[in-house]
């Protein structure tokens, strides 16, 4: 992959420089040496938020645990930040809307740690079952007590499980061995995968209502957040036990201790707070409460995969590739954007000559996808036309694969988007329309079987315009001697034309005229073109 064709090329720090990495919570060893292998590292855990807001500043990329808050305040002072790497699954500590309108990747390890995590909510919820923490305590303490420490078993027993994700899938998979019935709510998941999985999907409140163990694997969102609170206990089986080893606050912290004290919950096991570390937490209050400070992934082959995963990642975009979990731009394996490169390449040239053509003031953006290109993921491309179309217009460093759909929302412009199997004889097309007070600018181009890049058809014209480089785009009349003047012109202003394309809709109607040109022409040039008699209109372009 060239650099130059890259969509991620704007994220890469200069040529040349190494990108500077800020670790800014622990990470394993072997992440922080493969990132020294390709770039600047320092590692700094527990600065204050004050701190981090300084020190952000120096950095290109950011490499974060749960620890690290990462706030809109941060996201504002960090000048030159390219990219938040997420040693782990949650982002809810990272501002991700903020670090997505500055353009700034957040990217995440999923996978890494779905085996200790899963590991530890069943190590917990077994601890649970046989009360071992406080069998534990109690015989440390001299006590022998066989009676008071009873369990229960999990065999013919119902787990619930909300949020059948990668952690929640690998619970249900292993506690079906303990000869559990599973019952499972996500309303993401289909049937498909259930089945799969040998699980039922059922509605929350069958799981709340038939659960004798239930356990949470969502991610924190606005939706899930105190998704079990008061009302929700109250109709769970006495004697209920639950876990919780996603994030604090998908169960009300209140709730849950009030549940316990009142012994409608039996007991409960938890390795994740609201507020970390917890301070007057009241789940920290009941020895009914099992807790462990955020322990699901501290596994020494977790922490390394997660680490290697961030890691790998960063370097990938410092050489200019792009990261396979990001978080906020489309994921794109190597072999699809193989594939879509030439396809995203036209499509930026294309908005980029439709922004140039046309100015700011748009309302809405369409794109028209035929032919074999329908086929594919357009994603990419659509972002493309967005970077190519808002670059021209706002200055190409504001304006990245990340945050350009953003901002073409931000400016209330409206994206359409279609497919269509007919390419009006090519094999693909891609179809751009701008549509500025009732005035369309509309440009077509097309990929060729040697992945050459054509602009074929502006606005009424069939034509050929280079899809790179610099040049005149003029409206003549079809009458003689305007081509010979215009071409004067640039003579005497020292210009060489590499190329000319002109064609007509019909005899006696205006004319299109192209011409590629080596050199920028200055303003003076152009105004001289533009009072050439027959000349309609004159505009310089860069491509
Ligand atoms: P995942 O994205 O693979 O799975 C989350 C699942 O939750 C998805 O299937 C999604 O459809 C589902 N979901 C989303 N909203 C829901 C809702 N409203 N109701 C029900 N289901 C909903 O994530 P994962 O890797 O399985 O991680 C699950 C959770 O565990 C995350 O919160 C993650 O941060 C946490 N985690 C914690 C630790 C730890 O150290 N304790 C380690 C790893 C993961
Ligand atoms: C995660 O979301 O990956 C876990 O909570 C683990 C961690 O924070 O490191």
């Amino acid at each position: 992959m060239t650099k130059g064709s890259n969509p991620c090329t704007s994220l890469i720090v200069n040529e040349g420089m190494l990108m500077k990495v800020l670790v800014s919570d622990s990470l394993a060893e072997e992440g922080v040496r493969r990132l020294e292998s390709g770039a600047e590292v320092d590692v700094i855990t527990n600065l204050s938020p004050e701190e981090l807001v300084k020190k952000i500043k120096e950095y290109d990329a950011l490499v974060i645990r749960s620890g690290t808050k990462v706030t809109a305040e941060v996201i504002k002072a960090a000048d030159r930040l390219k990219v938040i790497g997420r040693a782990g699954v949650g982002i809810d500590n990272v501002d991700v809307e903020a670090a997505t309108k500055k353009g700034i990747i957040v990217l995440n390890t999923p996978g890494g740690n779905t085996i200790s995590a899963a590991e530890h909510t069943i190590a917990m919820m077994l601890t649970l079952a046989r009360n071992i923490p406080q069998a534990n305590a109690g015989l440390h303490k001299g006590e022998w007590n066989r009676k008071k420490y009873t369990g229960v078993e999990f065999f013919n027993k119902t787990l619930g499980i909300v949020g059948l994700g990668r952690v929640g899938a690998e619970v249900a998979t292993r506690m079906k061995s303990f000869g559990m019935q599973i019952l499972a709510y996500d309303p993401f998941i289909t049937e498909e995968r259930a089945t799969q999985l040998g699980l039922t999907l059922v509605p929350l409140e069958t799981v709340l209502r038939e659960g004798d163990f239930i356990t949470v694997h969502t991610p924190l969102t606005n939706e899930t957040r105190n998704l079990i609170d008061e009302d929700e206990f109250k109709i769970m089986k006495p004697g209920v036990r639950i876990v919780n080893c996603a994030r604090g606050g998908i169960i009300n912290e209140a709730a849950l201790a009030k549940a316990v004290a009142e012994g409608t919950v039996a007991g409960a096991a938890v390795d994740v707070f609201t507020k970390e570390p917890p301070t007057g937490n009241p789940l920290l209050e009941s020895d009914k409460i099992i807790t462990t400070p955020h322990l699901g992934a501290s596994t020494a082959e977790a922490q390394v995969n997660v680490a290697l995963a961030v890691a790998d990642q960063i370097l990938t975009i410092a050489r200019g590739g792009l990261p396979t979990n990001a978080i906020n731009m489309p994921a794109i394996s190597p072999e699809t954007l193989a594939v879509m490169e030439p396809y995203m390449n036209l499509a930026e040239k294309m908005g980029a000559l439709a922004g140039q053509l046309m100015g700011s003031g748009f309302e809405s953006l369409e794109l028209i996808y035929s032919g074999t290109v329908a086929e594919k993921d357009i994603r990419p491309v659509t972002i493309s036309a967005i970077k190519g179309l808002l670059g021209c217009l706002m200055g190409e460093g504001s304006v990245n694969f990340v945050n350009a759909q953003r901002r073409l929302k931000d400016m209330g412009v409206k994206l359409l988007e279609s497919k269509t199997e007919s390419a009006n004889g090519y094999s693909n097309v891609i179809t751009l329309k701008l549509n500025k007070k009732g005035t369309v600018t509309s440009i077509q181009g097309t990929v060729t079987g040697n992945k050459e890049k054509r602009i074929v058809q502006l606005n009424e014209y069939h034509t050929y315009i280079p899809s790179e480089g610099d040049m005149v785009i003029s409206i003549i009349e079809d009458k003689p001697n305007i081509i010979g003047p215009c071409c004067v012109v640039l003579g005497e202003g020292k210009i060489n034309i590499g190329a000319m394309h002109v064609g007509r809709i019909a005899e006696g109607k205006p004319q299109l005229m192209v011409l590629s040109i080596d050199q920028m022409v200055s303003e003076e040039i152009m105004k001289k073109l533009g009072s050439v008699p027959g000349v309609l209109s004159a505009k310089m372009v860069g491509l």
